[in-house]
């Protein structure tokens, strides 16, 4: 079996659902349950025996002794994070808690599980570390895209923590051997993503008839993946991938804020037309987000030329099958959007002047 930590939030739940779809291989599911874990996301799995949801934080040592002990598996992979920038602008101190603190008591829990495996248990034994393209920090416009070997310079608290992660699992591998391996992955996008992050903010302002916040003039841009993809190459950097190694994943997808915005606008205008006029008409701009970074681009070449891993969707099939799904789960989104995203909709966006000046 696998151990999957994380599971419940957006990528770790669309890996085990698509995990489930093709193996018979039990996943047990350690999750703390945060404001971003949501087990409606994996209700699907309910009655599935194959699926062990286990309540629990990264950073409980007795639990971990105890999940390791009992269910001995042959991988974890580690999606557990604190994972949102602008959280990580308002209040650090989580970020360093589960990123940095906890990654750490959890790859001391692994070190001492994997010490007391057989031989040949240990070398087929494998630590998947779950990371982001947000370490390398930011890009000029004309700057290659990011490497394998492009110098860690993270500028938010939250890739600042998530750097700190990846030099402990490297450091993991090469003081201890463990068998480690690393993915640094560009924005994702698709179903049961928590919509504090752009994408399904604005699909479910949109569909309230609220302004769509556009931070600065618009122009920053980050390479977008569909989910499905990232979840593909992760299963193809645990099955091949040289231990010790990291590996980039990206879409290829370079776009611009605004040019996302619009996208999402443009499909809904198609597919969920306004009575009067378009969903661009929602479009704001507010204040800047502090330290904003102006692009990222992934070099995803060497998990193409290693392991023959290249996406599946392009930004155009990918956004639209994203959006048809929103249009029908807003039940999910109807529970997601209640409580706790209230309050954080008003703290953060009553500081950003929401209603500041309209496109
Ligand atoms: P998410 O915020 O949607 O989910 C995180 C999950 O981790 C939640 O279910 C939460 O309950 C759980 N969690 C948080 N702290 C925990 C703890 N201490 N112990 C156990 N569980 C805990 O995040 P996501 O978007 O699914 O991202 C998953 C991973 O992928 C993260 O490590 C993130 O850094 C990385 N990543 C995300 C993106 C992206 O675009 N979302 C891109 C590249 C990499
Ligand atoms: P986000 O989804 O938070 O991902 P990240 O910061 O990890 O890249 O934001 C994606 C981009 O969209 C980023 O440049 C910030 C911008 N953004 C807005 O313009 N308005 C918003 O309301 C949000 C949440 C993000």
């Amino acid at each position: 079996m696998i151990l999957v930590t994380g599971g419940a939030g957006f990528i770790g739940a669309n890996f085990i659902l698509d995990w489930m779809t093709q193996n018979n291989e039990t996943v047990v599911n350690l999750d703390k349950l945060t404001y971003a874990g949501n087990l409606a996301s994996l209700a699907s799995l309910e009655t599935d025996a194959r699926h062990i949801f286990v309540h629990g934080d990264i950073g409980d040592r007795a639990l971990l002794k105890s999940l390791l002990t009992k269910h001995r598996p042959r991988a974890i992979l580690n999606f557990a994070a604190e994972s949102h920038v602008d959280r990580s602008i308002h209040g650090p101190e989580d970020f360093i808690q589960t990123n940095v603190v906890g990654t750490f008591h959890l790859l001391e829990e692994v070190r001492s599980y994997w010490n007391g495996l057989n031989a040949t248990d240990q070398a087929d034994f494998r630590f998947l570390h779950v990371s982001t393209d947000e370490v390398y920090g930011s890009l000029g416009s004309s700057d290659p895209a990011f490497t394998e070997m492009t110098a860690y310079a993270p500028n938010s608290p939250y890739s600042a923590s998530k750097a700190a992660s990846d030099h402990m699992v490297r450091a993991y591998h090469h003081t201890y051997g463990l068998p480690v391996l690393t993915t640094n992955c560009s924005n994702n996008y698709g179903a049961y993503q928590f919509p504090e992050k752009l994408i399904p903010l604005v699909l479910m302002n949109c569909m309230a008839g609220k302004p769509l916040p556009i931070y600065g003039d618009g122009s920053n841009v980050r390479d977008w993946l569909f989910v499905g993809d990232h979840c593909s190459a992760i299963r193809a950097v645990l099955k091949a991938g040289r231990v010790g190694e990291t590996y980039n994943v990206g879409g290829n997808n370079e776009k611009t804020n605004l040019q996302v915005v619009h996208t999402l606008c443009d499909i809904l205008d198609e597919l969920q037309p306004k009575k009067h006029g378009s969903y661009s008409d929602q479009i704001i701009f507010v204040t800047d987000r502090p330290g904003h970074d102006r692009r990222y681009a992934i070099n995803a070449q060497k998990i193409l030329n290693e392991l023959g891993w290249k996406p599946a969707e392009t930004f155009e099939t990918g956004i639209r099958k994203t959006v048809t799904w929103y249009l029908q789960h807003q039940e999910w989104v109807a529970q997601v959007a209640s409580g706790e995203y209230r309050d954080w909709l008003k703290k953060h966006y009553t500081d950003k002047n929401y209603t500041e000046r309209t496109a």
